[in-house]
């Protein structure tokens, strides 16, 4: 049997960005008082392709108690060190730490999507348009793995629904389709002869699925651009499917009338599926998705926890499915 992923290697405590948690432990003291929340957000930098460059903060409305239902969660966050430096981007390597050690090497500016198919108006967002042509929002999500890890991660970016309205779906979308950068030169693992991926990733949704408020296009992570290694400078975020859907680096976007195949679905369609929700009595062919290691997390100190259904947003999300078999469809 193949082994696409592989087990991860246990994440030590690291501190986390204690001036970022200052001003959301200030942000959810005055969860009431919205207005004060933006006014402190907007004193950070407007965005912008320069912010990126220097690694500023990127104008944002901040994540609260009063933000709609699944935006936010009080849980403990993953230290921002720990989020940068424990990721799967095949692209670059398949150890945990090979992304964080290679990402530098992909150039992200200039950066531009293509979005076209099933759309009346098909184009190119360049990254000053993706930057500066949204309301940036943070929402405060847990990512749970398929390898049975998982994270809470302040996101920041938009919801999907926000882009692909802007180039007016069809009536014939059905499904979107997400290509991640193909880069040969600068992305090792793209080169590597014993990859089992057929490069560039792609990944798919379907049209409700894309538009559901959750869905989100991120930018940025802890208030920051996001870092090379978790998908700069754009990637999709799915909270309550397997991480494996929420594609980094998306390159271009297409809009079909039939399910596009993924990646994963490529390699290994047993282990899986399109819909790829996250499911504690669905287990994976080699082991148990009833529960899982929250990070930081170590071997003295595993921090396990059980698996939510749907990881937790069963009330925004569950509706999507019904009717469906979800042990077939998985
Ligand atoms: N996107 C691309 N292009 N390549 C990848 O290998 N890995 C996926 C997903 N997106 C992957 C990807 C998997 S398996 C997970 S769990 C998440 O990214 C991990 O995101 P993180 O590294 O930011 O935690």
């Amino acid at each position: 049997m193949r082994t696409p992923f592989k087990s991860g290697i246990p994440s030590s405590e690291i501190t986390s960005e204690s001036a970022w948690l200052k001003r959301r432990q200030l942000m959810t003291a005055v969860a009431g008082g919205a207005l004060v929340g933006s006014a402190l957000a907007s004193a950070l930098v407007s965005p912008g392709a320069s912010a990126l460059a220097a690694g500023q903060s990127l104008r944002h409305r901040p994540a609260t108690a009063n933000s709609p239902a699944g935006f936010y969660t009080t849980e403990s966050l993953t230290p921002y060190e720990d989020v940068k430096r424990y990721n799967n981007f095949y692209e670059f390597g398949t150890d945990k730490g090979d992304p964080a050690r290679h990402a530098h090497k992909m150039s992200i500016d200039p950066w531009s999507v293509r979005v076209d198919g099933a759309v009346d108006k098909p184009g190119v967002l360049n990254l000053e348009d993706i930057l500066t042509g949204f309301d940036l929002e943070e929402r405060v999500y847990r990512l749970r793995c398929v390898e049975a890890w998982s994270m809470v991660v302040p996101w920041m970016g938009f919801p999907l629904s926000d882009l692909l309205k802007r180039f007016q779906p069809t009536s014939k979308a059905k499904y979107v389709q997400f290509y991640t950068l193909l880069d040969r030169e600068h992305m090792r693992g793209q080169r590597s002869f014993t990859s089992s991926i057929d490069w560039p990733y792609v990944e798919g949704l379907r049209m409700d699925e894309a538009m559901n408020p959750l869905t989100l296009m991120a930018v940025g992570l802890y208030g920051k651009p996001m870092p090379n290694q978790n998908g700069a400078p754009i990637r999709l975020v799915v909270p309550w499917k397997y991480g494996f859907k929420s594609i980094k680096s998306i390159f271009r976007i297409r809009l079909t009338q039939r399910r596009p195949k993924t990646s994963w679905e490529l390699i290994a369609p047993q282990e899986y599926g399109f819909y790829a929700n996250v499911n504690p009595q669905v287990d994976h062919p080699r082991w148990s998705q009833k529960t899982e290691r929250r990070l930081p997390s170590t071997l003295f100190s595993p921090n396990r926890r059980d698996t939510l259904m749907f990881n937790g947003y069963g009330e925004q999300v569950a509706h999507l499915y019904k009717g469906m078999d979800l042990t077939r469809d998985y």
